[in-house]
């Protein structure tokens, strides 16, 4: 299925953290999803737009610089160029790959912020922070600790807990606790601007129930259920890392910075900006994000879905002054709501949460090190937490790439490229097509349709699914037809079922370009295809005006791949078919667990 027209497709992944390496278990939630629906909107024919970054502010990042030792910013530039390298590895194909310590992003936060205020939908409001009663000075978020009212969880941090998720401040924490010298904090009045949400309660449900029937029904229904309790929220800290605060008093202030989120939210449109100006074009971006046929896909795990379906439409909603206030759009002018909100789930690791400190993880870069790709691509589309939680078991990553890449797709692509090579050289003639021959061509031509239909609405493991069926099926028909039982007695038939093999082999990899877009750029090579096929991202280092350099992904991502069963050409010299996958011994599993920290101890409990 092709699209009539062109559409401008922005897909939107959430911005890591920069205070660690990327683990698979975050991967699979926000990044290798985006990155399938992203390829498959190129290949039918849309504009696409990818863009993401590196969130660098807030506690997250303060609380990681004070384990290593280092200031915000080094961390922040350690961890950008780790995670860049992580998300490079993965092929994400981003058009820019940033980060929220960039002068344009400041700029954009700034404008968005000021935008909002003009129009009314921010108010300076006195509320508690905390103090040192010793020192008599303000405790920052990150040295506020205490249990979560919500769960209970007995260190819990000033802005969030990392029990339950749930976005906290300081003065909720139960037991608040100074981390510096474990004394208990005072709480005094102190000013923070809020924006006032409940003025966007009616706008905001009209907007959510057109999405009724749209988006995944969870999302959907927590999304709803936000709005019946929209309270004004928080959106400056005491904080010294982060975006300046840009009013009058306020600006020069050491102690006040923009609450993290509300920065990081904007990253998509700073994001975008930073594309269009080093794509020369510096109006580029506005076809993503002003133009009535334009649409938004937002990618991320559960728990950052109150920014993406509430605050930042609100925002988004207050900056084109369509609030309960009204107002006028800011200088950057009408703004998109996102089209989708698109959550997955968490993923767990052998029966256990994902944790850095206990070991509890496996990093990207090491998966990496050790495991093709595309296996791990594979596993993340076909059981990946795409619409509940799910456990990552290495004895169950070991079997789908054994049993299913290996055994059913490597399996294709081998016997028939093979066989072919072997018999004909090139891709040969078909004469006098059998009934079988067209039921099984038509099969795998209509898996376009169907695989497609299913990745426009990011049911990513329904549309491997399918596809993989019909990768099965065609593997029947070639041992059906066995045409090395034709070789002498009619090589007619033989070339003819070689034919409709090769077309069968070619349908798949680019039905799984998609999803695999390594392998599926070598089997496009060994069917004698010449030239790019699907693109993988690269690292560039650049520089911004008076700002310091630092490396993004990026890449060009107009190679050759299109969404269509396109005829094989007889005559095509076919390429040395080597294997596609590698596969695994299952004495992997016990290497792996044992690689897992504390599995002996804690049993696996
Ligand atoms: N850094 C956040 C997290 O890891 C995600 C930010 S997504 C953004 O949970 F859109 F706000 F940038
Ligand atoms: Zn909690």
């Amino acid at each position: 299925m092709s699209s009539t027209t062109s559409r401008h497709i922005l897909a939107a992944p959430a911005w890591p953290y920069a205070n660690g390496p990327r683990h698979i278990g975050h991967v699979s939630g926000f990044g290798i999803p985006s990155d399938m629906f992203a390829r498959y909107h190129r290949m039918i024919g849309d504009r696409v737009l990818m863009v993401s970054g590196t969130d660098e502010h807030g506690t997250p990042i303060q609380v990681q610089a004070d384990a290593e030792g280092v200031t915000e910013r080094e961390l922040a530039d350690r961890y950008n160029r780790v995670i860049a390298e992580d998300l490079a590895g993965l092929g994400m194909s981003y058009d820019l790959f940033t980060r929220t310590t960039t002068l344009n992003h400041y700029a954009v936060t700034q404008e968005i912020f000021t935008g909002l205020y003009n129009n009314g939908y921010i108010f300076a409001k006195s509320t508690l922070g905390a103090i040192s009663p010793s020192t008599g000075r303000t405790l920052p978020d990150r040295y506020v600790e205490g249990t979560c009212p919500i769960c209970g969880y007995d260190s819990a941090r000033g802005d969030q807990c990392d029990n339950c998720q749930n976005q906290l401040d300081p003065i909720d924490l139960i037991n608040p606790r100074s981390r510096i010298n474990g004394e208990t904090p005072v709480f005094v009045e102190t000013e923070q601007y809020f924006l006032d949400l409940p003025a966007f309660a009616d706008v905001l449900g009209t907007w959510l129930q057109s999405k009724s029937g749209k988006w995944r029904p969870n999302v959907l229904k927590f999304s709803l259920n936000l709005l019946g309790d929209l309270q004004p929220r928080a959106i400056t800290r005491d904080l010294d890392w982060g975006v300046p605060v840009p009013l009058d008093g306020w600006r020069d202030r050491a102690d006040k910075r923009i609450y993290v989120w509300f920065d990081a939210v904007i990253g998509y449109l700073s994001a975008s900006i930073e594309w269009a100006r080093r794509s020369g074009d510096p109006d580029a971006w506005r076809a993503w994000w002003q133009s009535p046929d334009a649409q938004a896909y937002y990618f991320m795990g559960k728990d950052n879905i109150v920014f993406h379906s509430e605050i930042w439409p609100a925002m988004l909603l207050g900056y084109d002054g369509k609030g309960a206030k009204g107002g006028t759009p800011g200088s950057l002018g009408v703004l998109n709501l996102p089209s989708e909100v698109v959550s997955s789930e968490f993923l767990t690791m052998e029966g256990r949460k994902f944790s850095s400190s206990r070991a509890v993880v496996i990093y990207v870069r090491d998966f990496l090190s050790r495991y093709d790709v595309d296996a791990l691509r594979y596993y993340t589309a076909i059981a990946g937490p795409e619409s509940q939680d799910t456990d990552f078991t290495w004895s169950e990553f070991i079997r789908r790439n054994n049993d299913e890449l290996v055994a059913n797709w490597g399996n294709l692509v081998n016997r028939a490229i093979s066989f072919a090579a072997r018999n004909v050289g090139s891709i040969p003639e078909a004469s006098g097509l059998t009934d079988a021959d067209h039921v099984i061509l038509e099969r795998s031509r209509d898996a376009f349709g169907v695989v497609g239909e299913a990745l426009s609405r990011s049911r990513f493991k329904a549309a491997i699914t399918e596809t993989m069926r019909t990768i099965g099926e065609a593997n029947k028909y070639l041992s059906d037809q066995a045409p090395w039982k034709l070789r002498e007695s009619d090589p007619d038939r033989m070339k003819t079922i070689c034919h409709v093999a090769l077309q069968l082999v070619d349908d798949g990899k680019t039905l799984l370009t998609p999803f695999l877009p390594k392998s599926s750029q070598r089997v496009f090579e060994m069917l004698g295809g010449q030239g790019r096929w699907a693109d993988l991202p690269r690292i560039d280092e650049v520089t911004e005006d008076g700002g310091r350099p630092y490396p993004v992904v990026t890449g060009d991502y107009s190679g050759q791949a299109t969404w269509a069963s396109v005829p094989v050409r007889a005559g095509t010299p076919l390429g040395q078919p080597t294997p596609l996958f590698a596969k695994l011994d299952p004495g992997v599993v016990i290497d792996e667990l044992n690689r897992l920290g504390g599995y002996d101890t804690e049993g696996g409990a």
